[in-house]
């Protein structure tokens, strides 16, 4: 199996990772389509990643006034616990300046994830979209 994970640069692009947020968030998990495409989609740097050549995830950040925030993480259902997620996150976190806090609110069921690639859960669960949150913070290791 070919991996692979790219910034979009091009509007098709755009449109590849438009095509699995909507299977994934608007389809799957019921989030209303105007609270899923939001005001910041020309503010964020997008990536998808490929299996074989195969568009199957995406996510997102964007800097905002207390950081830089990772943001709608998706993977196909499909190819889910393939570590997609996982080699995802870190290509993202290798474009990051460190200097700056990385930080994301994780939908609960998504928690472990995010622990297993170094975020540690700040404050209390809270609710959005209908969906339980944590606000976690990425500590950068060293490497
Ligand atoms: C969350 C998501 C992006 C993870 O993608 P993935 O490709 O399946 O994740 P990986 O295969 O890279 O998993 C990495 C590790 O996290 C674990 N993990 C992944 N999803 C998990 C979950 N929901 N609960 C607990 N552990 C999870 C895996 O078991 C794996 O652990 P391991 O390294 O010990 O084997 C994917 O499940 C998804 O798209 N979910 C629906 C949308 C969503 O919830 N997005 C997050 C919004 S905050």
């Amino acid at each position: 199996m070919d991996f692979n994970v790219k910034i979009v640069k091009s509007n098709s692009e755009k449109e590849l990772v438009l095509s699995i947020r909507k299977e994934v968030f608007i389809r799957g998990l019921n989030i209303p389509e105007h609270m899923e495409i939001d005001h910041n989609e020309d503010l964020a740097t997008y990536v998808l990643a490929y299996i074989d050549n195969i568009p199957v995830g995406t996510a997102r950040w964007r800097e905002t006034k207390i950081g830089i925030k990772l943001e709608r993480f998706a993977v196909l259902s499909e190819y889910r616990s393939n570590g997609i997620g996982q080699k995802m996150t870190k290509f993202i976190l290798k474009n990051l300046h460190k200097s700056k806090i990385i930080y994301l609110y994780a939908q609960k069921s998504a928690i472990k994830f995010y622990e297993k690639l170094g975020f540690k859960s700040v404050g209390n669960l809270f609710e959005e979209v209908g969906i339980k949150h944590q606000k976690m913070i990425y500590i950068f290791d060293g490497k």
